[in-house]
């Protein structure tokens, strides 16, 4: 099958040398490309700024904010058999980004910021994608509610949630814990392990879904 997936953080602009992000490091995206390709898939990665090295055999495309991801999927996705969105998209841009950096002046400045296209929640109403939809949520409380209403709002297949409040899983780190959570209702702990375990399993998980 043909995989399409999102990895890392988006980086939106303030002004030429500045600009909004999050902790993500990419590691479970990259995990998960790579673990697709060792499976026999072929993968698109569609990556934000990360200090990883490109799985070896995928088609990769570097963006930076949001609306870049959120074009190159659109491009995209429509080759591929199995999207899985695992990128930390930031939700909110500024308003006006300025043309000349920002001087001090005033104790106070204030940024206005406007909300980002959602990829994931556009991919089967806007880009029309019928294939495996796999979504992620981080999530520092009501994991399970939370998990729930994103599986609905996003018209997933599958989402894969992890609590972030808990410390060594989740961002910046190797290792993570995920609850699966699928359409029909079912769920599946995968208990601690490496990133790139997690990402095996998910793997095999997703490739059990496209036999169902
Ligand atoms: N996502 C996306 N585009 C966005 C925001 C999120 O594609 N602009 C994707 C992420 O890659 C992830 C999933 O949506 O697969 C969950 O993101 P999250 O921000 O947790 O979901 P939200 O619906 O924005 O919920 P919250 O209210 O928690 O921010």
């Amino acid at each position: 099958m043909r995989f399409l997936i999102t990895a890392g953080p988006t980086r939106e602009p303030i002004d030429p040398v500045r600009y909004l992000t999050n902790r993500s490091s990419g590691k479970m995206g990259y995990a998960v490309a790579s673990a697709a390709l060792a499976a026999g898939h072929e993968v698109c990665l569609i990556s934000g700024p990360v200090s990883l090295a490109a799985p070896e055999g995928a088609e990769v495309h570097f963006v930076e904010s949001a609306r870049e991801m959120y074009n190159t999927v659109q491009e995209k996705i429509n080759a591929a058999d199995v999207a899985v969105f695992s990128a930390a998209v930031a939700d909110y841009r500024v308003a006006e980004e300025a043309d000349q950096k920002i001087k001090k002046s005033d104790d106070l400045l204030t940024l206005t910021l406007v909300k980002n296209p959602d990829i994931l929640g556009n991919t089967r109403s806007e880009f029309g994608f019928e294939g495996i939809l796999v979504g992620f949520a981080a999530e520092t409380n009501d994991l399970e509610k939370h998990a729930a209403s994103k599986l609905t709002r996003k018209e997933c297949d599958l989402l894969v949630a992890n609590d972030v409040s808990r410390k060594g899983i989740g961002f910046e780190c190797d290792e993570n814990e995920v609850i699966l959570f699928y359409k029909s209702g079912e769920s599946k702990m995968l208990s601690l392990s490496s990133k790139t375990d997690i990402a095996i399993e998910l793997v095999s998980e997703i490739d059990q879904l496209a036999t169902r």
